[in-house]
């Protein structure tokens, strides 16, 4: 799988990406995020992003030119599934954005900035529209690597068996249960027994009574989908 990113301020996509898992999937060739600066699209000597909004109002607004021609060169190269806009005013990812996402082969992430993109990038290019919660940060970077992130740990080969994301909160819309290790006890504070109990059959039993607690407990909405 590809994924390319279109961003205003690419240095702050590069420690997420090169570290840890997703280091490990791109270096296992199992994935490929590909960071594209739009300041090199830019128009003009100032190689400009952003213009004032027509109407008025505080704020700029990204630029149709820089964002189309760098879409329109990827889309020279290859076909995509989706360009996803990052936007505050999107669709709320959840974990069945990111199951859906992880089956596709290419995708493009446009990281928005300032006051947004020209409203005609969004309805001539952009397939998908991305806000991964109910705040507004400064540019679509640091969004666009949650959701590279989650769909990244998704890609066949990228988890080893012990942090396979089947097990993972939200996979069946449960909360995951509470773990433990070493030691069982500390200071008093005792791993519950039936962990202790070597029998698989109780303690799955155990797991999903916890996990079914905990998401009444804490997201009673998740058993009401
Ligand atoms: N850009 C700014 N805020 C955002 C958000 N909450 N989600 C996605 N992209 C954003």
């Amino acid at each position: 799988m590809r994924i390319d990113i279109l961003a205003v301020v690419p240095e702050l996509l590069e420690s997420p990406l090169q570290h840890s898992i997703m280091k490990r999937a791109q270096d296992k060739g199992l994935f490929e995020v590909v960071v594209h600066d739009l300041r090199k699209y830019g128009v003009g000597k100032q190689r400009k992003l952003d213009d004032y909004q027509y109407g008025g109002g505080a704020g700029m607004v990204m630029m149709i030119e820089p964002v189309a021609n760098c879409i329109e060169q990827l889309q020279k190269e290859r076909t995509y599934d989706h360009i996803i806009y990052m936007t505050p005013d999107g669709k709320r990812f959840d974990q069945s954005d990111a199951n859906y996402l992880s089956l596709q082969e290419n995708l493009i992430l446009l990281c928005g900035h300032y006051k947004g993109v020209d409203e005609r990038i969004r309805e001539h290019f952009v397939t998908k529209e991305i806000s991964i919660g109910d705040y507004v940060l400064s540019g679509g970077e640091l969004a666009a690597t949650v959701v590279v992130d989650a769909i990244g740990r998704l890609l066949p080969g990228v988890l080893n068996d012990e942090t396979s994301a089947l097990s993972d909160s939200f996979q069946d819309n449960l909360l995951a249960p509470p773990v433990y290790t070493r030691p069982a006890d500390y200071n008093g504070w005792k791993v519950p027994d039936i962990l202790l109990s070597g029998n698989d059959g109780k303690i799955s039993e155990w797991r999903e009574d916890m996990a079914y607690k905990r998401t009444q407990e804490r997201r009673p909405d998740l058993l009401e989908d």
